[in-house]
Parts: C-alpha cells; sequence; structure tokens
C-alpha cells in the first residue's frame, strides 16, 4: 500500500476530452479517453487524499473513493475545475480541453444543400483554464500541474508551455492517432517551474501518476 502523503489535502483532477457542439448530433472533440487522468484519481485515493474528479466524456467507471463531477464543454469543465479549486491544495489538469469552439451552435441539426458548397465553421476561442487556476492560486501554496499533448519538438514546446502557462509542474507527453490517447502506458517528461526535468520511463499509467505525486508532495511541503 502506498504511504498516505496525501492525507488532508484536497486534490482536483480533470480527465477526458470536452466536446464542442455544433448543432444537436454534432461536435468538435478529441481523442482523449480519460485513462491518464483516472490513474492520477486512483493514486491520489491510494495516498490518501481527498479527490474530485471532473470528467469530460470519458464513459469510464467512477473511481472508488474520488468524488466525480461531471462535465461536457470546456465551458462547464471551467466552472466545474474553479469551482472544486476553491478550497483544493493541488488541481492536476489532464483533461484534454478544446482550444476553440464552435462561434454558433445551431439548435436544429445542420442540412446538406444540393449544389451548394459546405459552409465554413467559424471558430471561437474558450478559455484558458490551467492558465486561469495557475494566476488566481485559490488557497495559499496551492500546487498546479499541467498536461502538454506534443506531436513535434516535444520537449521545446513544453518548456515554453510552461512558462506561458504558470503552473508549478508540467507533464509533457508526445500523443498521435495511435500514442497515448487511449493506450494503458505513457511515458512523458515532468517539467517544474524550477527547472527541474524528471524522465518517466514508458509503463503504466499509474506509474506515470504516482511520479506526478511524488513531485507534488515534495512540494506541498
Ligand atoms: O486520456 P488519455 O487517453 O489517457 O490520454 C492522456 C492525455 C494525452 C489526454 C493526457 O496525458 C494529456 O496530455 N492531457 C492534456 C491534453 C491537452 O489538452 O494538452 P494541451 O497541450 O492542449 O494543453 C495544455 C494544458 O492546458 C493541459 O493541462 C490542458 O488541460 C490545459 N488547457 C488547454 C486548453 C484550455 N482551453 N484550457 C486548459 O486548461
Amino acid at each position: 500500500t502506498a504511504a498516505p502523503d496525501l492525507a488532508g489535502r484536497h486534490v482536483v483532477i480533470s480527465a477526458g476530452g470536452t466536446r464542442e457542439p455544433l448543432d444537436p448530433v454534432r461536435y468538435l472533440g478529441n481523442r482523449s479517453s480519460g485513462k491518464q487522468g483516472y490513474a492520477l484519481a486512483r493514486t491520489a485515493v491510494a495516498r490518501g487524499a481527498r479527490v474530485t474528479l471532473v470528467e469530460a466524456n470519458t464513459g469510464l467507471p467512477d473511481p472508488s473513493g474520488a468524488d466525480v463531477v461531471r462535465a461536457g464543454t470546456a465551458t462547464q469543465l471551467r466552472e466545474a475545475v474553479l469551482k472544486a479549486a476553491r478550497d483544493a491544495d493541488v488541481v492536476v489538469m489532464a483533461a484534454a480541453v478544446a482550444d476553440f469552439r464552435p462561434a454558433e451552435y445551431a439548435t436544429g441539426k445542420i442540412k446538406k444543400k444540393d449544389g451548394q458548397e459546405p459552409a465554413p465553421i467559424a471558430l471561437v476561442r474558450n478559455p484558458d483554464i490551467l492558465a486561469e487556476v495557475s494566476a488566481e492560486r485559490a488557497t495559499p501554496g496551492q500546487i498546479v500541474v499541467g498536461f502538454a499533448a506534443e506531436t513535434d519538438d516535444v520537449l521545446a514546446n513544453g518548456r515554453q508551455k510552461l512558462r506561458r502557462k504558470g503552473c508549478d509542474l508540467l507533464v509533457v507527453n508526445e500523443v498521435g492517432e495511435r500514442k497515448t490517447f487511449g493506450s494503458e502506458e505513457n511515458e512523458a517528461v515532468v517539467l517544474g517551474a524550477d527547472g527541474t526535468e524528471t524522465p518517466v520511463p514508458y509503463g503504466p499509467k499509474e506509474a506515470l501518476a504516482d511520479t506526478v505525486w511524488d513531485l507534488v508532495a515534495a512540494r506541498l511541503g
């Protein structure tokens, strides 16, 4: 059994992928299964934390011992994360949040019209939840952890993202159509705002989760 080094701590974890509706039938989404976020939730429970898991479209069974809050869109995920973060010691953003959403929602199914080119889809920006949580720090000493899902120049992009988002730790992982999304394994480098870089070799998503909690516990003091 794990050391209860998160006992008495409230940790908030987001998991899964947001879906941004175009009409009652279609959405813009991504390939996140939620498995990495659920592994974080399970391991945090095992280490004694009170866990709020904000999940988006995972369809996974609730991890025992965690409070699960459901969110569909980035807007809903933001509301749920900000609310849970108010008394949190740690916030971990493992969810794949859509950067953009359709500018307009059609209340009826969008129809194709004979002989007409498809209409372009106009997008607007979603708020950056990780940057907001990092800037606000709802409780003193709150630790904020982000993830970076990259396909190219993984580490360089990760280092830039860490600075831009203002979090304490950023877990940089490579993704692709068949890489990381939906699989049981992951590999990553965890970047610290203090300049530390912790490589985590390819292995179960729980192993990466436990390394994240080791680094968080060391920073909680
Ligand atoms: O779910 P799995 O199938 O197990 O796959 C795991 C994973 C690849 C989804 C996970 O390990 C991961 O990398 N999650 C973050 C995905 C992501 O959205 O990365 P990003 O580089 O686009 O975003 C960077 C960070 O900002 C993330 O912490 C994200 O939650 C956050 N973000 C992004 C956009 C936005 N509008 N608000 C945010 O808070």
